[in-house]
């Protein structure tokens, strides 16, 4: 089975700079990548601020999080993922964008190394064919905030290996995650569920059915939900939402994924959520206020 020493990390934002994070903290190095140093290093600058934060509460040692981020290279070039034997790829839930990463970094990699996507609903078999070996590709699907959330879901293509599954559940384990296996379907097993929901919450603001607030208050107190479905959109990202639901809908033809009318004109006017600090609320202050 493969031997994971060093992992690559492509893409530097809130997703990838997570799971460099919890991989650092797990003894990996870590080379974190984006299209430039100064993303990649905003990457590590926020996982610095992350351990930071737990150092504070008591919850990590310095020594800890300081062997954690000596782990961590940032890098603005694709040459030094050579060095891995497991690349996950968390860029832009764009295919065109995943694809041309997967020729490119596959084409540097060791003949054994593994080649991961952590796409949201961006069929692996797809996928694989842009990378030179389709055995040796797979999904791992983590949630936001990595850190802090159990799962990852691990995706196996038509001609991913038993091999290769093997080698990235153990990796999750060694994070400290749990793993639940979806089919390669569109969406997956938890995004399948989560974004008809989101999306709905957003028709039903539209329709006037509920305000913003009690949309999100009606579904966290009356569901238990940790966050209410708008915010956790924002949370999300509702340019990531949008993408997803397009998948969704292309990708099994159904309507019931359209995406919803107020969905598209937020991305369209740049309001993706707490990234861009506006989406279905306006960050900008001490407490998020509707923006509707
Ligand atoms: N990064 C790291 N740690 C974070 C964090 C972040 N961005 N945000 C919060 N935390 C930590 C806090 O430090 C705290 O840790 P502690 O208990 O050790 O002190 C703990 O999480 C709880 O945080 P808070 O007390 O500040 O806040 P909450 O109790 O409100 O919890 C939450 C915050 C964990 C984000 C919670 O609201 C939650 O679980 N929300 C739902 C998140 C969710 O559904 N994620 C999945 C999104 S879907 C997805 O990612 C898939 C993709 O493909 C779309």
């Amino acid at each position: 089975m493969t031997d994971i020493r060093t992992v690559g990390v492509i893409g530097a934002g809130q997703m990838g700079a997570g799971i460099a994070q919890v991989a650092a903290q797990a003894g990996y190095e870590v080379i974190l990548s984006d299209i430039d140093l100064p993303r990649a290093q905003k990457g590590r600058d926020s996982i610095i601020r992350q351990l930071g934060r737990a150092v504070e509460k008591g919850k990590l040692a310095q020594a800890d999080a300081d062997a954690a981020i000596a782990r961590i290279t940032p890098v603005g070039e694709i040459a030094p993922l050579a060095a891995c034997q497991l690349v996950i790829e968390a860029a832009t839930e764009r295919e065109e964008i995943k694809r041309a990463i997967f020729g490119n970094v596959g084409a540097l990699l060791a003949p054994d190394a593994i080649l991961a996507s952590n796409t949201s609903s961006i069929p692996i078999t797809r996928l694989a064919q842009a990378a030179p070996d389709a055995s040796r590709f797979v999904g791992v699907h983590f949630f936001n905030p990595v850190p802090v959330m159990a799962l990852v879901e691990v995706i196996r293509g038509l001609a991913t290996s038993a091999e290769t599954v093997t080698a990235v559940e153990a990796f999750a384990a060694s994070l400290g995650k749990q793993v639940v296996h979806a089919f390669d379907a569109p969406g997956f097993v938890v995004n399948r569920i989560l974004l008809p929901m989101l999306n709905e919450a957003m028709f039903a603001l539209g329709e006037g059915v509920g305000s913003v607030t009690d949309i999100d208050k009606g579904v966290m107190l009356g569901l238990n939900h940790p966050m209410g479905p708008l915010t956790l959109a924002d949370f999300v990202g509702l340019d990531t939402c949008l993408e997803i639901c397009k998948v969704l809908q292309d990708t099994t033809g159904d309507p019931k994924y359209r995406p919803a009318p107020l969905l598209v004109k937020y991305v369209e006017a740049g309001w993706l959520g707490r990234k861009t600090g506006k989406g279905f609320y306006d960050y900008s202050g001490a407490e998020p206020v509707p923006t509707r």
